[in-house]
């Protein structure tokens, strides 16, 4: 099995895992936040940056690089940790998620979906046995199975038939899966705001044999509430001995109320993409660096913050370089953002280690000002 699950313990507190990932590249403790790198690159971050703050796995899409390069050219280069030069851990998305947010005109049949390329308008055609042949020739560690992300909200009757034809293409997906000695698969669970379909999803899928399983669409225009009750009622759906991931979620506080819910991986382009319009994340909350009232201020991002950035850079040079359009401030806001998730990660699991995870949310929340009115 090319990935496996090795619990360590449950928080006493909250009822959050701590639990070791191992994959061909290595192994990470989990709860775990991966960074996006959409195009086979974390944009602004080169690989020994993202090694340097302790990033272990990255994301990367099957559909962007399906249409630019093309797997063929990634296939040829070694794979897509050879062509990027990055021998961490990667995860695949499947494209399914990428087809419903960005193509026009989509027709979904039994056998894929017809859709046209958001850019250059030109007819496509993506299925369960495309997506895995596509993740097969990009070498990912772990690959996604090829479902449907309906939109919220969406009717309890569209829910069910989406819910049960993903169901049947995760098990054409098993089917096609070309390397399984090497390459994960995960499977993921749907059925939206629905109790009934998402047991539904995770029963059709539990009785398969993937290595890991997904919560798919949440975070996709739902209120907070609905989205901690739809982990609270799936997440003990999953199997004990294989991870769970929840996908395309990372705001600090989801990041903590879904590892109080047994969630294990995360991603998202929050981090990354905020701090391109130079928002940062601090302890303090959100801070917008290009504010004017930065102009004259020589301390650092996040007083708190240990990071690279935050011992040699200051919050006017910071403001001062992203208000100029230079590429360097994008770099500086960006290794900052990444950093900080990923050591709220690692309070987060050294707080599950004591039993304190509760506790630890309290105080995030206060300093970070999500209980401010
Ligand atoms: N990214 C965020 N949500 C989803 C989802 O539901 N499915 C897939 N494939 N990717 C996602
Ligand atoms: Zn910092």
């Amino acid at each position: 099995m090319p990935i496996t699950y090795e619990h360590i313990k449950t928080c006493k507190q909250t009822g959050a895992r701590l639990g070791i990932v191992h994959t061909p590249h290595g192994s990470f403790e989990t709860p775990i936040f991966m960074p996006v790198g959409t195009l086979a690159t974390v944009k602004t971050m080169s690989p020994e940056e993202l090694e340097e703050i302790g990033a272990k796995i990255i994301l990367s899409n099957t559909y962007h690089l399906w249409l630019r390069p093309g797997e063929d050219i990634i296939q040829e280069a070694g794979g897509l940790h050879s062509f990027m030069n990055w021998d961490g851990a990667i995860l695949t998305d499947s494209g399914g998620f990428q087809v419903f947010s960005l193509s026009d005109l989509r027709q979904i049949e039994e056998e894929g979906v017809h859709f046209r390329n958001h850019i250059s308008g030109e007819k496509l055609f993506l299925s369960p046995e495309k997506a895995m042949h596509i993740q097969n020739a990009l070498g990912s560690d772990i690959m996604m199975a090829f479902d449907e992300c309906p939109p919220f909200p969406a009717t309890h009757e569209y829910m069910k038939s989406s819910v049960e034809r993903t169901s049947r293409w995760a098990e054409r997906c098993l089917q096609a899966h070309q390397n399984p000695s090497k390459q994960g698969l995960f499977g993921i669970v749907q059925g939206g705001e629905y109790e009934d379909l998402r047991r539904l999803s995770a029963q059709d899928l539990t009785s398969l044999d993937f290595s890991g399983y997904a919560v798919g669409g949440l975070s996709v225009g739902e209120p907070k509430e609905v989205m901690n009750r739809v982990l609270e009622f799936t997440t003990p759906l999953l199997p004990h001995d294989k991870p769970r991931y929840l996908m395309g979620v990372g705001s600090p506080d989801s990041l903590i109320d879904g590892a109080i819910r047994g969630i294990d991986m995360f991603d998202c382009v929050l981090p990354t993409r905020i701090a391109r319009n130079g928002t940062c994340m601090t302890s303090n909350g959100r801070l917008v660096v290009r504010n004017a009232k930065y102009a004259r201020d020589f301390g650092p991002l996040d007083e708190k913050c240990d990071c690279h950035v935050c011992r040699n850079y200051s919050r006017a040079y910071i403001r001062h370089l992203v208000k100029s359009n230079e590429t360097f401030g994008l770099r500086l806001t960006t290794y900052h953002n990444l950093y900080f998730l990923l050591k709220l990660m690692e309070q987060v699991r050294e707080a599950i280690r004591n039993d304190r995870l509760g506790d630890f949310r309290e105080e995030f929340f206060e300093q970070y000002g999500f209980n401010r009115p």
